[in-house]
């Protein structure tokens, strides 16, 4: 493995990669694939694969991973993960990152994943949580968002704030999987991989990087208009100002993550 930055190192996110690099994917579906991200750090940790489908509610993201995925064996699909059009246990793996506290049904939707995961199948999920060791730069990127997720609620999407530790464990405790491995990452296992992490972990001030943040934050002012509570459009515009201003002096980076790799049991589905 090349040589890792410090906290990157004693982060957990190696030992996710150790992990992942014993496993041999087969055919994998990602359910609220995004633009891909997933399949990206999955196609370069598992020990092997033979095809990745990915599937998202989101046209949008959707269009953006077609292009990224042009030139190779990934389908992609639009579709509700609450009743995903796949046969009973007719994928190897079963994946999903960044997307629990996403859904409106996270019931329907792991039992969806679950039916379609052949027994013996690996459900791997990846998580970002809340009550971590956070530096204040980590801190800063969970504060906005929150607000971020205050925003989309409020404009009727579903976008809760980031789970706890222990919420994460009990949903996934309550799935029919023997063996669940638990990892815990100080940073999510994507910045192990990410070419940009000198710019953002190790350099959380880096002025590049800050402006993004800044940038996502007057996106979302802008957004803000179309909200009818006006009493919340002053907090959330006042609270994205000191978002801001904490951008600026603690710097932004993405917090810790908890990784679940469970085995789908013989005997049914939830
Ligand atoms: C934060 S993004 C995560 C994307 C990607 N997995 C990643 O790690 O970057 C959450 C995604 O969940 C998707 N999503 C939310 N509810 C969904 C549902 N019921 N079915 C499919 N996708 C859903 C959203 O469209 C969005 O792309």
């Amino acid at each position: 493995m090349e040589s890792l930055p410090g906290g990157m190192t004693e982060s957990g996110a190696a030992k996710i990669r150790a992990r992942l690099g014993q496993i041999s994917g087969g055919r994998i579906l990602d359910v609220a694939t995004g633009e891909g991200d997933f399949i990206d750090t999955l196609m370069i940790t598992l020990k092997d694969y033979d095809c990745f489908v990915g599937i998202d509610i989101s046209r949008k993201d959707l269009k953006s991973a077609t292009k990224r995925f042009k030139d190779q064996s990934v389908k992609l699909a639009e579709m509700n993960a609450e009743s995903l059009e796949f046969d009973d246990a007719s994928f190897d793996t079963v994946s999903m990152a960044y997307s629990l506290h996403h859904l409106e049904r996270t019931d329907e939707v792991l039992a969806e994943m679950l039916r379609v995961l052949k027994p013996g199948g690996n459900l791997i999920i990846q998580e970002e949580f809340f009550d971590g060791n956070h530096t204040e730069a980590q801190k800063t990127n969970l504060l906005q968002h929150a607000w971020d997720a205050q925003i989309d609620s409020l404009l009727g999407e579903t976008h809760k704030t980031t789970f706890t530790k222990h919420r994460i464990e009990e949903i996934i405790g309550n799935l029919q999987l023997e063996p669940v491995e638990i990892f815990e990452s100080a940073y999510p296992l994507g910045c192990l991989l990410c070419e940009k992490r000198s710019e953002c972990i190790e350099d959380p001030k880096n002025q590049g990087r800050i402006d993004g943040m800044i940038k996502e934050i007057d996106d979302n002012l802008e957004r803000l208009e179309k909200i009818a509570d006006a009493e919340a459009r002053v907090r959330l515009r006042e609270s994205g100002e000191e978002l801001k201003e904490r951008n600026r002096k603690f710097g932004n980076t993405p917090p810790s993550a908890l990784f679940a790799i469970g085995r789908k049991t013989f005997k049914g589905s939830v």
